[in-house]
């Protein structure tokens, strides 16, 4: 135990140096081969997000958060959409990492991303490229910030989307228009221009509108 401890603590270290851009790659990816949570860092997709999950937070500047806020909050707001059957606003966050924007229900494929946030009320772990763990029709909106473009198969989590979505329901995903920096790239599957998001989210069947602010591009679909 004590043993695990002292390498969880080397490789937090490590971690640290290397975010301030010190070269301690093969240092790090032998650390990770004692820890269950980090092992084939960062080559494997789940630890990788794991091992981001502890600076997470800051690499994501206050204002750029505070206009997802804003541009997320006619989805808490009572009096500005209405879904029938609906009492209470239950938000799916899907890739909440440790930053959910509203309430909701987290679901996330890390596992240190989920045990960090504190805007979820439920927290489920999984991975967004297989069906959705949830019913039809079980909530009355979705968000996916900064997470579309790590996913391969963009149109079966649209259609899972649309199914789990109530009628009049919205989801809104917000991307980044401008270029990622290397390392978040390297797991980045897709970056297309704001107008083949629109289409492709189009196909899924929503009805949206698409813009983009300060580097941000908003798609807010909603189904019809
Ligand atoms: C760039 S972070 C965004 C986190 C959060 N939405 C935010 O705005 O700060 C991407 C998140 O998507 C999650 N993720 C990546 N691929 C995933 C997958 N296939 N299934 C579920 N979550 C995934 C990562 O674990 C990470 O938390």
């Amino acid at each position: 135990m004590k043993q695990t401890i002292d390498v969880e603590t080397k490789f937090m270290e490590s971690l640290l140096e290397f975010n301030y851009g010190v070269d301690v790659t093969s240092r790090l990816k032998q650390l990770a081969k004692k820890i269950s949570w980090a092992k084939g860092w960062p080559e494997k997709k789940t630890s990788f997000w794991n091992a981001e999950a502890f600076m997470w937070d800051h690499k994501i500047n206050k204002e750029k958060r505070e206009l997802v806020r804003s541009e997320l909050s006619f989805l808490s707001n009572n009096r500005s959409i209405k879904i029938q059957g609906t009492k209470e606003r239950k938000n799916l966050d899907l890739g909440c990492g440790s930053y959910s924007y509203l309430p909701s229900v987290g679901f996330d494929i890390s596992e240190k991303m989920l045990s960090f946030n504190e805007n979820c009320r439920k927290k489920i772990q999984g991975d967004i490229e297989q069906p959705l763990p949830f019913k039809d029709e079980e909530f009355p909106s979705v968000t996916a910030v900064f997470v579309l473009n790590y996913v391969q198969n963009i149109s079966s989590l649209l259609s899972e989307i649309y199914r789990v979505l109530k009628i009049d329901g919205y989801f809104v995903a917000v991307l980044s228009s401008k270029k990622l920096n290397d390392w978040q790239r390297q797991k980045e599957i897709n970056s297309f221009q704001a107008k083949k998001w629109a289409n492709i989210t189009r196909e899924a069947g929503f009805k949206l509108k698409f813009y983009e602010k300060e580097n941000l591009l908003f798609l807010k679909c909603r189904k019809c």
